[in-house]
């Protein structure tokens, strides 16, 4: 019985020295592997996400169903350079489908009617960073409801052609942006710029609620956000000139410290980073009011598109807050809505809230195409 078992002892560890060996070969193909798998999942020419911003019916032919929306470059009809007041929508629905639909929540289309309503002398142009296609067979009340408005447009941009003879183009081809944990926003942050530094006009976010005119708002403004910071959920620049200057300053800044990593970083602190160098002081509160000091180029006060910060923003959701905060929009162009925090607040339509008080009057068409809730 002993004899046995020393026996198979020594056939077990010789075995196990074996099997050591193939386990680390195993390991090291593994560890190898992995790495590769990294590697390409981050080659820089090659994140998987692109993909949705590239059109995969290009070149062959769309189903008898679909409709892809024009290009903004290539259509006929296009949007006029300084008077334009631009949207844009950069999320990807579903990478995995070959085409992306077109999609707006009903406060989106409250933004774009609103602003439209407002503005009917401006065209107002509603951009999609990933091609979007529009099924024939579908109903769209709430897209019905903003072209409607005959100064609405909307349109697919191909963000390689519009990036191409611009001060970004190289940058921009080496995906860098695309490798961002927070891509849909930042990608925004970005293609506000580029749009702006195109055509000129002004840029609104899409979480905005207008309430009265910008038409005769001289070009060139942004709006302060904080005693120490400039938003950019709202900028108007000149197509030529110092507001294209300015422009052209703001994507510079973009990809010169570019963060795929912080929020805010490559949105208002672009912003403001550029006009505390371009203005005369250093000092954001100072710019306030004071065109003097930018060359002309006017940066309002919180009250024009921020009387509501953030952290009041659960106010704008509740009746018992009608009065108080209708009093404090009352001299604002808009209302921004914090989309990051408003998103999570649903309000029933027929509720007597500041919001949808507002949005009655403001974005009606929009309003009567929601169901239940607004
Ligand atoms: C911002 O500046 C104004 C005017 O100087 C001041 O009254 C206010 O308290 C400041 N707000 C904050 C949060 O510092
Ligand atoms: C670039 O951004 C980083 C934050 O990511 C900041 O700490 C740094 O000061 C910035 N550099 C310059 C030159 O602005
Ligand atoms: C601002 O308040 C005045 C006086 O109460 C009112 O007549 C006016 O309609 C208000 N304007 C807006 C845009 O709410």
């Amino acid at each position: 019985m002993v004899a046995i078992s020393i026996k198979r002892g020594k056939a077990l560890s010789a075995y196990s020295q074996q099997s050591f060996k193939q386990f680390h070969f195993a390991m090291l193909v593994l560890v190898m592997f992995t790495i590769a798998l990294i590697y390409s999942f981050y080659d820089p020419m090659k994140p998987a996400i692109l993909q949705c911003y590239i059109d995969k019916l290009s070149g062959s032919k769309i189903p008898e169903h679909l409709q892809r929306l024009d290009d903004v470059l290539l259509a006929e009809r296009q949007p006029t350079p300084g008077r334009t007041i631009f949207f844009l929508e950069t999320s990807c629905p579903n990478p995995k489908m070959q085409t992306q639909p077109i999609g707006l929540t009903v406060r989106q289309a409250c933004a774009i009617e609103s602003a439209a309503l407002h503005n009917p002398s401006y065209d107002v142009f509603l951009l999609y960073a990933s091609p979007r296609y529009m099924d024939k067979k579908a109903e769209y009340p709430i897209l019905d409801a903003i072209l409607s408005y005959p100064n609405v447009h909307m349109r697919n941009a191909d963000l390689w052609a519009f990036t191409k003879d611009s001060p970004v183009e190289k940058w921009f081809n080496g995906a860098e942006l695309f490798k961002s944990i927070y891509l849909t926003a930042h990608l925004s942050d970005f293609f506000r710029l580029l749009t702006l530094w195109h055509f000129g006009g002004t840029y609104l976010d899409m979480d905005t609620l207008t309430l009265r005119s910008m038409e005769s708002m001289p070009l060139n403004f942004v709006g302060l956000e904080t005693n120490i910071s400039i938003n950019n959920a709202v900028l108007n620049v000149s197509p030529i000139g110092y507001g294209h200057e300015i422009a052209h300053k703001w994507l510079l800044e973009f990809q010169r410290n570019f963060s795929g990593t912080l929020w805010p970083h490559n949105g208002p602190g672009v912003i403001t980073k550029v006009m505390r160098r371009a203005c005369c002081t250093r000092k954001v509160l100072e710019l306030e009011n004071n065109p003097d000091c930018c060359n002309g180029f006017h940066v309002y006060d919180k009250n024009a598109f921020y009387a509501i910060n953030w952290m009041e923003l659960q106010n704008f959701f509740e009746e018992k807050y009608l009065d108080s905060m209708l009093e404090k929009t009352n001299t604002s162009y808009l209302i921004h809505l914090w989309n990051i925090v408003s998103k999570f607040k649903t309000l029933k339509t027929e509720s007597e809230a500041p919001y949808t008080v507002l949005a009655r009057v403001n974005c009606p068409k929009a309003y009567a195409a929601a169901g239940e809730y607004f």
